[in-house]
């Protein structure tokens, strides 16, 4: 089998990343990980993938001038780990147009709301202050805007009387755990793809 290769970019803990090298670590799953990078060199994902035995790189946004100039580093990092497509998990960097546009269709996000609400930081607070009983979790394609572009799956999480951003978030992340793997199983499968602005489902 032809394994989607595929590189994701983090900045700290890396759950969704740990979420994504245990479904890939199944033998008939369709992607595998070629390259983790990160713009934090000490970031704990970094430590998940090097334990995993997957390629690391660590560039510091810091030592670039510009968003084109480090984006165009990070480029250059995946071509030569000859990735064709990129999941973003926790990766704390909004990223500029002209990268979005190479990988349009080939990048993906996952965001802790059901979007396009609460989009973002401080995501959690923002469901508790708005007092919504349901929130959720929402793989997307990536497009220049913020936190939009087309849905490929959503998971629904009730909020409980009571929750923190913490209590909620934690309960989000279970679920991003589920749908991450998901998602990038139907792409990687053809089952969805993207064309124009829309995500057409196979
Ligand atoms: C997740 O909640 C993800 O949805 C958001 O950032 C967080 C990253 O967590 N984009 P982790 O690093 O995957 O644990």
């Amino acid at each position: 089998m032809t394994k989607l290769k595929t590189a994701v970019l983090i900045s700290g803990r890396g759950s969704n990343l740990q979420a994504l090298i245990d479904a890939c670590g199944q033998p008939d799953f369709p992607a595998e990980i070629v390259l983790v990078f990160s713009n934090v060199a000490d970031a704990y994902g970094l430590e998940r993938a090097r334990k995993a035995g997957i390629p690391t790189a660590a560039i510091s946004h810091r030592d670039f001038a510009t968003r084109d100039a480090f984006d165009m580093a990070m480029d250059a990092k995946l071509t030569e780990a000859k990735a064709e497509f990129i999941c973003l998990a926790g990766f704390m960097r909004l990223l500029s147009a002209t990268f979005v546009r190479k990988w349009q269709g080939r990048i993906v996000n996952i965001h802790p709301s059901l979007l396009p609400a609460f989009k973002g930081m401080h995501v959690h607070e923002q469901a508790i202050a708005a007092g919504v009983k349901v929130s959720g979790c929402t793989v997307h394609y990536v497009i220049p805007e913020l936190d939009s572009g087309p849905t490929i799956l959503q998971e629904k999480v009730p909020v409980q009387p009571g929750d923190t951003a913490d209590t909620l978030a934690a309960r989000v992340l279970e679920a991003e755990h589920r749908i991450y793997p998901a998602a990038l199983k139907m792409i990687a499968e053809g089952r969805v793809r993207l064309e124009q602005d829309r995500a057409i489902f196979a």
